[in-house]
């Protein structure tokens, strides 16, 4: 294993990772359990693209992430479950538990039927049966697809007919800060229009009232009877699915990211216990949700394979009030917190009594993830929060890449704020110019590629390679293409300056605008629609769309509400739009392409400068549309 502990080490073992990456990732993953050695670490074509790691080598990742540890610490704490209620009390899971527990529910799933290859779609709340389900099907090599609980009827029946599920773990609802959801409806409602779904396994979780649909549904404790708390775990090929993760593209559905046991395994564990600089007996809190890839890698698979302790959070960071992070920080004594700029943006404008009452003098690293963290946000998290003392590590990643690929190493890397700084060993980050051609040196601004694979990248999206080829691999001929641009600074620090695409990261999540729009023309009464990104305090960026209507709205807010529901039962409301503004036109270059320039400013309130609009098939919309802003 790599460790470094030094800047010059940095150095060297990143010069070391790119002259023989090979050699690098092997020497990485010997630590491991393999039930079969790999026979060639990597074979590889961009073109195709293909990308293999650990041919032929065998595993389980559970073996890794739980019964290699039971030697050494079956009594300590694999996961600390703290409830949405403060006063709930929090569940200390051992690793011997998570044994046991994760091999009770494998042998629920192999009794429903799931062998290796199935598809189990996971539509929970943050508790701990969320995680040991996960595990569960990765012990039987069932592929997972998690969907986050904040997702519609509609996202969930797209994603499970898209990757043809058999089975649904979800939960009779879920609280969230004072609210709670019925998830359980949700799933009803969404099974309607799926006919792979064979079976659904309910956790009880609020006591809400549900239907039970007899022959297809059970409850998880009902299930569980009976079983046997061991469960040998299926040997899987290196190159096996793990699972798929839906992420939002710039056109059309949502991409099935398809991760795999062997590489991904390796990448999440290395870059977990390299970034943060993780020692043996730290506890680790990442605040993300399991829903999406932070969780994945860096509440499960990376800590549980380091054999660390991850806290799992139930709630939301203001309830009951502001402090509710700190509270926990203190009551757990967190060594490692890990969260994103929009918490920090919205917990930075409460009132500084609710950090200022609790002890966080555990704190040794702290993270950020999702989008750029801005320089106030940064030096109030580094103030307030680390109190001067604790690195920043603003780790840069993607549903894609797996695992962290430019980021600061805690206690290694000099920081510069807001500056996600170097490549992680065995990354390999390219500036491009949109006319092709790398650019080289320093104090200079490109889109930003990966020129070489490595280990914990997605290999395609399930059922569509061409998509996979076509959306990573086509832009920038032998590359990775991100969609995001960068600046390398004169010191050849890297800072991620945003997407390039019609991505909009709001809160750290990826929202595609053509999905927002084709949800919106759903209305009766919308004939086209446009949307951008726009700049926001605390969301980083919210949502903006311009509506042209068939008919003049009788009633704007009606109808601006209508469109509202129709977002939230499509796509969920973390797409809804902050701002519609409904306007007679678009405007257009006389090809027909909406140019997004112009929203995106008058949506910003940058009016001053918009650039030449004399080329628009008719320019006057832009007149009416910054006039009608809203
Ligand atoms: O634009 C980048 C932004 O989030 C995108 C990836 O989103 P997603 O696949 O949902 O994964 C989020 C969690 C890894 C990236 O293309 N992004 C993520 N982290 C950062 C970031 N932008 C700047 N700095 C970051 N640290």
């Amino acid at each position: 294993m790599n460790t470094i502990g030094s800047f010059d080490e940095y150095n060297k073992v990143y010069s070391e990772s790119v002259s023989n990456p090979e050699k690098f990732w092997a020497d990485e993953a010997e630590q491991f359990y393999w039930r079969k050695k790999w026979d060639k670490v990597l074979e590889w074509d961009f073109s195709k693209p293909e990308i293999k790691w650990f041919i032929n080598g065998k595993l389980n990742i559970t073996e890794n992430c739980i019964d290699r540890h039971l030697e050494k610490r079956a009594n300590e704490n694999a996961i600390i479950w703290e409830s949405n209620d403060v006063n709930e009390p929090n569940q200390f899971i051992t690793y011997q538990e998570l044994h046991d527990r994760v091999s009770r529910f494998a042998n629920v799933l192999k009794s429903k039927g799931i062998k290796k290859g199935d598809r189990v779609c996971v539509y929970m709340p943050m508790v701990p049966e969320l995680a040991i389900c996960i595990l569960a099907c990765a012990r039987v090599g069932a592929v997972h697809s998690v969907v986050f609980a904040g997702f519609s009827s509609t996202s969930l029946s797209d994603r499970i007919n898209d990757s043809e599920c058999k089975l649904v773990v979800t939960s009779d609802g879920a609280f969230r800060g004072a609210k709670s959801i019925d998830l359980k409806a949700i799933v009803d409602e969404g099974l309607k229009s799926c006919h792979s779904v064979e079976s659904v396994i309910v956790l009880k979780r609020t006591g809400s009232e549900i239907e039970m649909v007899p022959g297809r549904d059970i409850w998880w404790d009902e299930a569980e009877m009976g079983m046997s708390n061991v469960c040998p775990a299926e040997e899987m090929d290196a190159e096996d699915p793990l699972f798929i993760l839906y992420t939002s593209g710039s056109t059309g559905k949502p991409k099935g990211m398809v991760h795999t046991c062997g590489g991904y395994m390796v990448y999440a564990n290395y870059t977990f216990r390299t970034a943060f600089n993780y020692k043996e007996g730290q506890i680790y809190w990442c605040t993300a949700d399991i829903g999406w890839i932070t969780g994945h890698s860096y509440i499960v698979y990376g800590p549980l394979s380091a054999g660390a302790t991850s806290v799992m959070f139930e709630g939301v960071p203001s309830y009951p009030d502001m402090g509710r992070f700190w509270q926990v920080v203190e009551k757990l004594k967190v060594d490692i917190f890990y969260t994103a700029p929009t918490a920090i943006r919205a917990l930075q404008k409460a009132d500084i009594s609710f950090v200022d009452k609790y002890d966080l003098s555990s704190l040794k690293v702290l993270g950020s993830v999702g989008e750029p963290i801005n320089e106030e946000a940064w030096h109030w998290y580094d103030e307030h929060i680390g109190k001067g003392k604790c690195p920043i590590v603003d780790t840069w990643w993607q549903t894609e890449t797996g695992g962290f690929m430019i980021s600061p190493i805690a206690h290694v890397t000099k920081l510069k704020p807001a500056h996600a700084s170097f490549p992680m060993p065995g990354v390999q980050p390219v500036l491009m110019n949109s006319e092709g051609n790398e650019i080289e040196g320093n104090d200079v601004e490109g889109i930003l590629t990966i020129k070489y694979p490595w280990p914990g990248m997605a290999r395609t999206i399930w059922g569509d390679h061409q998509r996979f080829k076509d959306t990573y691999f086509s832009a920038f001929k032998g590359k990775y293409f991100t969609g995001d641009g960068a600046r390398r600074d004169e010191d050849g620090y890297y800072r991620i300056t945003g997407r390039v695409d019609d991505v909009i990261i709001v809160s750290g999540h990826n929202m595609g605008t053509a999905e927002i729009e084709s949800a919106i023309t759903e209305h009766e009464n919308v004939c086209e629609v446009a949307v951008v990104g726009y700049p926001h305090d605390i969301k980083g960026n919210a949502i903006y769309a311009y509506v042209i209507s068939y008919h003049k709205p009788e009633n704007e807010d009606k109808e601006r509400k209508e469109i509202y529901d129709i977002i939230s039962s499509t796509l969920g409301p973390i797409a809804k739009p902050d701002k519609i503004q409904f306007v007679s036109g678009l405007p257009k270059t006389r090809s027909g392409k909406i140019m997004r320039r112009i929203l995106r400013k008058v949506a910003s309130g940058e009016l001053e400068n918009l650039g030449d609009t004399s080329t628009l098939l008719d320019p006057n919309v832009v007149t009416e549309i910054i006039d009608g802003k809203v």
